[in-house]
């Protein structure tokens, strides 16, 4: 019985050698190849190479395919130990982290290879003169440190290409439009995005009768689109954003009547929409914010049943969109018009889009109030409709605060002047559950800051800045669980910071994992003017880390000592106020702090040695005050102009011209008083004492800063040193050097 079970083991396994042997040269090549590798191992070790993980071979035995995506696979000069892997046609070692150029004798043994994809890896160097072969059919580059000019012959061979991606790259020169005049009739996707291609488009891409997807967007490309883009009538992706293409966009796009994305942002596109662009009934996405386009909204849009997003922001379109009629577009998520002419009131037809996420119409010229019906767009999460001519904002509240699944509100800049809508409009306030996000800034808004905001528990961002609130800070303000980022400033503001807004739980505990969500807006969020570069303003908005402006209104008193414990926070600012006493010395357990504004107050006393921990800190303001004594030395509070400390005459040292004059007031006199008992006790023989015990175990040196002070009667040397203990901790150590009693 066990004799024949060996048996049939050694004929099974001369049939399997015999079927799938791996051919030795092949074998040895793609051992060549690992020993380039310095990453796990692969765990080729067996005879039969066409048995290892990732390969695969013919029925000669010769190695077909080569698949090792995202293997962790680090090392150069793979390509040349690949080259004679002849009979290779898919080779896939995306995601890893080779690196090395493509030399063209890889190329040119590699003639069967059909699938090539290098993406997410560390290549680099230009390309090779020409492609492998014409059996090549997906070429994928993308994401490589690759650099130079497309060599025009690269395409020569290219008769069977039907994908070429070669984004995220450092590419220059001209886009490769004359590719399609060699490659392919195939040809279907070109990605071109992402690299540093300049220059305008060719013609060319009118010979590309199959394309489908054509990508070359974030480059640095200028001139018209060319006109035979519009003859590629396979065409369903063009995504040319964030150039600087211009001209009007041509009537003969209605002949690509497979289109359905026309991403066009940030360009310099000009002239017109076409009249007749809703004709391309396939239309999903449609994005052209940031250009400079004219005219009214083509009627025919409201013919595209399928569209799902359409961005016009940032243009100078115009027209009464009253009459528009959205109630076709079902399909419709996010419909962004922010920062053009429009006029009329918003469209009732528009919330019959019941799919409806995102409305942005800020910045234009409507006017109107908003409506109930406005409360059957429950998906609705992201509203923008500020500076517009909107008015009742009580009216507006009582019915927004229904809709269950906003997060973003923003009405700032409209409403102006009327009454902040008080806890008496709104009794019965049960609303805006989800509500993260709410602007009501920059309307002149009256009346004081209202109980039902207290209500608000996912509140995380308040920005009711440049109005005329009057009273005080409402102290419940500090109990909103989720609040990051208050913004107060420029209002009429009076009484003192209430203690418990320095417990705001978002700015005092360090967020769980389970509580940190990357939360992305439905549509970016720009700052009040259209002038914003959407390059640098993605949809998470940087400028709501979390702060506190309290700027410019009339609280007085104290800064609370307790403003420490808000030590998550990045922005203080209390300038342009009537706080007095002492810059509390708590400030610097704020070790988040980039920028700490306290100017224009009648903060007295000196600057608080500690700030010198505040490491983050790029803004700094404490201008004219009534502080007093040396700038702390050797420190970045030095690197600030000195603007940010004029306007306190009893200021002194760099970066004040206001030499310290000795000995030195401040500081050293409050040290004299409390030194004053050991003085007189101790003052026959020179000594030195350490007045500051240092706890624990000193870690690191972190700097000297020695003041010498040569007093008139006594000759002594303070030195100090700052030694930081585990990176946080900061003790300061007086050594003072009595030299002896000088003879009067
Ligand atoms: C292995 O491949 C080489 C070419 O690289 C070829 O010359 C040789 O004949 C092949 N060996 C077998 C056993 O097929
Ligand atoms: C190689 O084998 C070891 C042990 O069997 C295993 O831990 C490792 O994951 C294998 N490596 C790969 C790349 O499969
Ligand atoms: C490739 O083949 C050539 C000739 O057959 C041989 O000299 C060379 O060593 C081989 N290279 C590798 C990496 O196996
Ligand atoms: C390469 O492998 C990755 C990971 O499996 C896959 O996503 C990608 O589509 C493959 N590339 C090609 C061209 O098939
Ligand atoms: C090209 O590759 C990138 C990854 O580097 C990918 O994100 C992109 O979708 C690809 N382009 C196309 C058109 O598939
Ligand atoms: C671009 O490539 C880099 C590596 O070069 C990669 O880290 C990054 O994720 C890529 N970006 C995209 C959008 O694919
Ligand atoms: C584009 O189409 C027009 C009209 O059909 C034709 O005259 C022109 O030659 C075409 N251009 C290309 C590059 O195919
Ligand atoms: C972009 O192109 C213009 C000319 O079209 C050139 O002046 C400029 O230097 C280019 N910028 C970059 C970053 O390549
Ligand atoms: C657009 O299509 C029409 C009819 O389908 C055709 O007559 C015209 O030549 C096309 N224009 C281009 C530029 O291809
Ligand atoms: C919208 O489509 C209808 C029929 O589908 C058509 O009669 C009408 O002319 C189109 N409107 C526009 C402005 O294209
Ligand atoms: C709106 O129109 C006025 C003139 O009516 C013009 O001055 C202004 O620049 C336009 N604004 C935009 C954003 O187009
Ligand atoms: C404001 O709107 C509310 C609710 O729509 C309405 O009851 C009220 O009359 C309006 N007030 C004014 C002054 O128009």
């Amino acid at each position: 019985m066990a004799y024949c079970f060996l048996l049939f083991l050694f004929f099974s396994s001369i049939i399997s050698t015999h079927t799938h042997a791996c051919n030795q040269t092949d074998r040895s090549s793609l051992l060549s190849f690992t020993l380039t590798l310095s990453s796990l191992p692969l765990n080729w070790t067996s005879d039969n190479c066409c048995h290892w993980k990732g390969i695969t071979c013919d029925q000669d035995g010769r190695v077909t395919q080569l698949l090792l995506p995202y293997k962790g696979l680090k090392g150069g000069m793979f390509p040349s130990s690949l080259a004679n892997l002849t009979h290779l046609t898919h080779l896939n070692l995306s995601h890893n982290s080779l690196y090395g150029s493509l030399e063209t004798q890889f190329f040119v043994s590699l003639n069967r290879l059909r699938i090539l994809d290098l993406s997410y890896n560390l290549l680099s160097g230009e390309l090779p003169l020409s492609l492998p072969s014409n059996n090549i059919q997906k070429l994928d580059l993308s994401s490589n440190h690759f650099f130079g000019a497309i060599p025009s012959s690269f395409f020569h061979q290219a008769s069977n290409l039907i994908s070429f991606n070669v984004s995220n790259n450092t590419f220059t020169g001209y886009v490769p439009s004359s590719i399609c005049l060699h490659a392919s009739p195939f040809l279907r996707v070109l990605d071109f995005s992402s690299n540093e291609f300049s220059g305008n488009l060719a013609p060319g891409l009118g010979y590309c009768s199959e394309l489908k997807v054509f990508q070359a967007g974030h480059n640095n490309l200028s001139g018209l689109l060319p006109e035979d883009i519009y003859n590629a009538t396979k065409l369903e992706e063009i995504a040319l954003p964030l150039n600087s293409l211009y001209g009007a966009i041509s009537d003969k796009i209605v002949n690509l009547t497979n289109l359905a994305i026309l991403d066009l942002y940030f360009n310099q596109l000009s002239g017109a929409l076409p009249v007749n662009l809703g004709r391309l009934s396939k239309l999903k996405f449609v994005i052209f914010d940031f250009n400079n386009l004219e005219g009214s909204l083509p009627i025919s849009l409201m013919n595209c049943t399928n569209l799902l997003e359409l961005h016009l922001g940032s243009n100078n379109l115009e027209g009464d969109i009253s009459m528009l009629d959205f109630s076709r577009l079902s399909q419709l998520t996010k419909l962004d018009l922010r920062v053009n002419n429009f006029t009329g009131t918003i469209p009732v037809s528009l919330y019959s889009c019941r799919s409806l996420k995102a409305i942005g119409l800020s910045g234009n010229h409507l006017e109107g109030e908003i409506q109930t019906e406005i409360l059957s767009l429950k998906s609705l999460s992201f509203l923008s409709l500020g500076y517009n001519r909107f008015t009742n904002a009580t009216g507006a509240m009582k019915i927004l605060m229904s809709c269950k699944s906003l997060h973003t509100l923003s009405l700032a800049g409209t409403f102006e002047g009327e009454g902040m809508p008080s806890d008496d409009d709104m009794v019965d306030f049960d609303g805006f559950k989800n509500l993260r996000l709410l602007s009501l800034a920059d309307s002149d808004l009256t009346g004081q800051i209202p109980l039902w905001l207290s209500k608000l528990k996912n509140l995380e961002i308040l920005a009711l800045y440049n109005n005329q609130i009057t009273g005080p800070i409402p102290s419940w303000l500090g109990t909103l669980p989720r609040l990051f980022s208050l913004n107060l400033a420029s209002n009429r503001i009076s009484g003192e910071i209430p203690k418990q807004l320095c417990r705001l739980p978002r700015l005092v505990y360090e967020p769980t994992a389970s509580q940190v969500d990357n939360y992305e807006f439905e549509l970016p969020i720009f700052g009040g003017s259209g002038t914003a570069n959407p390059r640098f303003e993605p949809h998470k908005l940087f400028l709501f880390f979390p702060a506190i402006d309290l700027s410019n209104n009339n609280i007085s008193g104290d800064i609370p000592t307790e403003v420490g414990q808000l030590q998550l926070l990045r922005k203080l600012n209390l300038d342009s106020n009537n706080f007095s006493g002492v810059i509390p010395d708590q400030i610097s357990n704020l070790k988040n702090l980039e920028l700490l504004n306290l100017s224009k107050n009648h903060l007295s006393g000196t600057i608080p040695l500690s700030l010198v921990s505040l490491t983050f800190l790029k803004q700094f303001n404490v201008s004219y005050n009534n502080l007093q004594g040396p700038i702390p030395t050797g420190t970045q509070l030095q690197s600030f102009n000195a603007s940010a400390f004029e306007g306190n005459p009893k200021l002194c040292g760099a970066p004040l011209a206001n030499k310290c004059s000795r000995p030195n007031k401040g500081i050293d006199e409050d040290n004299k008083k409390n030194n004053k008992d050991m003085d007189n006790g101790l003052h026959q023989i020179p000594w030195f004492y350490i007045s500051s015990v240092v706890l624990g175990f000193i870690v690191g040196f972190w700097g000297v800063c020695g003041s010498l002070i040569i007093n008139k009667t006594w000759r002594y040397a303070y030195f100090r040193f700052i030694y930081n203990i585990q990176d946080r901790l900061y003790v300061m150590i007086t050594v003072r050097i009595n030299m002896m009693k000088r003879k009067p």
